[in-house]
């Protein structure tokens, strides 16, 4: 059966890293409590890197490193809940930016679980034969959401972005799980503009930011990722001891620990990079798998889990062998 293998990875990050003891300086919060509370010391902040000048970047490097040229690639998404523009799609910009003229390019945003909602759709474009290959990227600037005077928020995230070139392969096993519950959206929220027109009475005051009630999200996570992960290595036919390495996004050190405990896997089999990224939304899944795979802690052949969670509420999974 024909699905999706990934030749080529990349990431970028802003230049600027901000501290937890930076953050002591914006509101009431320690350093201690950052690190124990989410397992985050620093993470990366636009200073004029923009969601596709970032998506650009990791683009590039994965595209170098697949041995691919931009003008090759057949389809690119964009899995992003921060883009600077409402118009055109971030993956348009990068299309432009890096001239894959032939591609078709459109946007997902299924906010934390983004990536996984874009890779899935591109093995569906792969598997059904509308493309030989795709370019999916996951990038936020999510500085620009979040109320630097909210210390239930500012001190969790941090931008970038991570991008997978992935080829058809008829070879290689790929399953896939994803899900959404909107009826519990409220629990992490952002507002775009607000009705604004001659034909609206009042101008509607409104709150820019991310709103998030943190606990609420933390149990969502806990539970539904051994849930999807579990669906997923049944569709496979496969236990959590055949998984090589489970790369999950990296919203929290203790939803991971809390989170390989009901899959049944060892910590170690759990990279993070939490520590020095923080919560990138999207681009954390593809910064994490970059980096694995230029450590070298990826070997052909190796059996991976990616998945993720968050706004919508949303959920997505996948496993493929590396
Ligand atoms: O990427 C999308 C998915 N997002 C997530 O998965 C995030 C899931 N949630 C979390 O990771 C955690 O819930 C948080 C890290 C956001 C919060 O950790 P928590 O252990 O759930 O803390 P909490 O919200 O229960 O707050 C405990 C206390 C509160 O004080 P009181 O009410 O006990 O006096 C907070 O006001 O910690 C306080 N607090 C802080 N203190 C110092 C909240 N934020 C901070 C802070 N510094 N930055």
């Amino acid at each position: 059966m024909r699905t999706i293998r990934i030749t080529g990875t990349g990431s970028a990050l802003p230049g600027r890293i901000v501290t937890n003891k930076e953050l002591e300086q914006l509101v009431e919060t320690s350093d201690e409590w950052i690190r124990e509370r989410t397992g985050i010391a620093e993470r990366h902040v636009s200073v004029g890197e923009t969601v596709v000048t970032l998506a650009s970047e990791a683009a590039h490097k994965a595209l170098e490193q697949a041995g691919k040229t931009a003008e090759e690639i057949d389809l690119i998404l964009v899995a992003s809940c921060s883009p600077e523009q409402y118009l055109p799609c971030c993956a348009c910009q990068v299309q432009a930016a890096i001239g894959a003229v032939n591609a078709l390019a459109f946007d997902v945003n299924a906010a934390c679980s983004g990536f996984l909602f874009a890779l899935n759709t591109a093995d569906v474009y792969l598997r059904t034969g509308l493309a030989e290959n795709a370019l999916v990227i996951g990038s936020e600037g999510l500085s620009k959401l979040v109320d630097w005077q909210d210390r239930n928020t500012c001190v969790l995230f941090g931008d970038g972005a991570g991008a997978a070139v992935v080829e058809a392969d008829p070879a290689r096993m790929y399953y896939f799980d994803q899900g959404s519950d909107g009826s519990r959206g409220e629990a992490l929220s952002c507002p775009g503009r607000p009705l604004r027109s001659p034909f609206v009475a009042t101008d509607q005051g409104f709150a820019p930011y991310i709103f998030m009630d943190g606990q609420e999200v933390f149990r969502f996570a806990v539970k539904k990722v051994p849930e999807t992960v579990a669906l997923v290595l049944q569709k496979a036919g496969l236990t959590a001891e055949d998984v090589d390495l489970f790369l999950l996004h990296q919203a929290n050190e203790r939803i991971l620990q809390a989170a390989a405990r009901r899959i049944g896997a060892p910590v170690s089999k759990f990279p993070m990079n939490m520590q020095a990224c923080g919560n990138t939304s999207a681009a954390s899944i593809p910064i994490l798998l970059d980096e694995a795979n230029r450590k070298g802690l990826l070997k052909r052949g190796q059996t991976v889990v990616l998945s993720g969670f968050g706004a919508g509420l949303t959920w997505g999974t996948a496993l493929f062998q590396w």
